[in-house]
């Protein structure tokens, strides 16, 4: 897919920057509240909200009826996250009523759909500023608009995306942070909204990832998870010959104890450089998520994945010939329009055959103006419900099965934050990225532990210190 790479100059988010300075005589005191739905990259869009924001003079708050401006980074990749944004927008009319001037602002993938900035317009007179993915970076300046235009403001022009550098960032204080590698997708998948809403594919450049990347380590985050739709396609837009295996070998040079997380992965674009590479680095996790989506070829191929069940098994097959404990986890969805009963049964199968430490299951949701969209959907919404909760039920007795396999054993994790339990207070990540209920006290955490683990459940280990390192 030819296009040019668009990199925002410096100087344009100097002015952005500006604009939040100036307005500081409007905000500065005020407090605000980013509400975020959908997956990591909504997380990481933000971090970049609370930056401007905090450029502002704003203070943040959990609470709607405390906050004078309220940002919701919305999510469109099935039907039924945006009914509940849109029904919490709907509550929103309550808060404005019990505080007015409030500011009401929708971001994100949902509002950048055809027709919904529309639909928002007539239908939620409350909100006063909407704007797409690929207007982010012009926050500021739209704020502004709607201030001092008086009129609400609703950008969302459809856009390939580009490249912003040097933009302000709030992260949560803490062991893990979310570090973007590139912005996009090219795949369209023929159910998928996320190529429609965020774009065109497109890289940072390797030198940006890792001097972000040393600076998080420097200021003490343990845990960094590189981000994109499709981390396998990192660099091809650069032209300079980094892949995404070389990038993590670069972050993993750097100097100190953290984790190197990832995702996601395109089963189709991850290859063997991949998995050595992930097998060398002694700071990447042993673990990959590696959506299958289906186990029948035919659905595969409908759903424009790019890559046969056969191929997908001897990509696992490599993993573990470089890894034998890799952790392996995926995304399936139950009821793509078409599906049979028999091809169903194709990916229960897959699943028995991989044994997947975790599974993330969906029933298909039709989205408007993808390709999926127009294929005549033949099953009930009850027989899908019945697939879906076989496979669930399956999905989670493998789990089990591979999480009870840790009790008795001693791993390495790295203690990453308190979860309000009584009798396991704190949470620690294993390398391959599993969950460990832990007893302790809070000091701990941000170190390497090794814990010994005393009990399992399907989406947890729990256990107590062996020894601190
Ligand atoms: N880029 C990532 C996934 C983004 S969406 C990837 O390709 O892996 C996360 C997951 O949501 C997808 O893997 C898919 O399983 C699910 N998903 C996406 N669109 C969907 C839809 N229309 N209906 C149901 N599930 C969907
Ligand atoms: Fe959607 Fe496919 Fe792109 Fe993932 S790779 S974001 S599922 S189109
Ligand atoms: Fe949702 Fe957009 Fe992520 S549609 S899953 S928030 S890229």
């Amino acid at each position: 897919m030819a296009y040019t790479r668009k990199e925002v100059p410096a100087e344009e988010t100097e002015r952005q920057i500006d604009i939040c300075v100036r307005l500081r005589a409007r905000f500065e005191g005020c407090a605000a509240l980013v509400d975020t739905y959908g997956c990591q990259q909504n997380e990481s869009d933000s971090e970049i909200i609370r930056g401007f924001l905090a450029e502002m003079g704003c203070t943040f708050t959990s609470d709607e009826y405390a906050a004078d401006i309220i940002v919701i980074n919305t999510c469109a990749v099935r039907e039924h996250a945006e009914q509940r944004i849109l029904g919490n927008v709907g509550a929103l009319n309550h808060t404005k009523k019990a505080r007015p001037g409030q500011i009401i602002c929708l971001c994100g993938c949902m509002v950048q759909q055809r027709g919904m900035a529309e639909r928002i317009k007539k239908s939620y007179p409350i909100v006063d500023l909407v704007f797409g993915p690929h207007e982010l970076r012009r926050f500021p300046e739209l704020l502004r608009q709607r201030l001092e235009g008086g009129r609400r403001v609703f950008a969302v022009a459809e856009s390939d995306g580009e490249v912003t550098e040097g933009v302000p960032r709030v992260r949560d204080r803490g062991v893990k942070a979310w570090l973007s590698v590139m912005y996009g997708c090219n795949n369209f998948c023929t159910y998928c909204i996320v190529p429609y809403v965020r774009g065109r594919e497109r890289s940072r450049r390797p030198e940006d990832v890792v001097a972000e990347a040393r600076s998080l380590v420097e200021a003490g985050y343990k845990d960094i998870t590189l981000l994109g739709q499709n981390v396998n396609s990192y660099g091809r837009d650069l032209g300079g010959g980094t892949d995404f295996a070389d990038l993590l070998a670069a972050v993993n040079a750097i100097p100190g104890k953290f984790t190197l997380r990832f995702m996601t992965s395109h089963p189709r674009d991850a290859t063997e450089k991949l998995f050595r590479t992930m097998s060398e680095c002694e700071k990447c996790e042993k673990h990959i998520h590696l959506p299958v989506q289906s186990g029948s070829n035919r659905v595969l191929r409908a759903m424009n994945r790019g890559y046969t069940r056969e191929q997908y098994l001897e990509k696992i097959a490599v993993a573990r010939s470089y890894m034998p404990d890799i952790v392996l986890t995926t995304d399936i969805i139950v009821g793509f329009p078409g599906e049979t009963r028999e091809e169903f049964e194709e990916t229960l199968s897959l699943a028995e055959q991989v044994r997947y430490d975790a599974m993330f299951t969906f029933i298909y949701s039709r989205r408007a103006g993808t390709a999926a969209a127009k294929l005549p959907d033949i099953r009930s919404r009850e027989e899908k419900q019945a697939d879906f909760d076989r496979l669930l039920e399956r999905a989670n007795a493998i789990s089990l099965e591979k999480h009870l396999a840790y009790v008795g054993r001693t791993v390495e994790a790295l203690v990453d934050g308190e979860n309000g339990g009584r009798e396991y207070p704190l949470t620690a990540r294993t390398n391959g990225g599993r969950l460990v209920h832990l007893k302790g006290s809070p000091e701990i955490i941000g170190s390497y532990v090794n814990i010994k683990i005393t009990d399992a459940a399907t989406w947890a280990l729990f256990g107590e210190l062996e020894a601190r390192q």
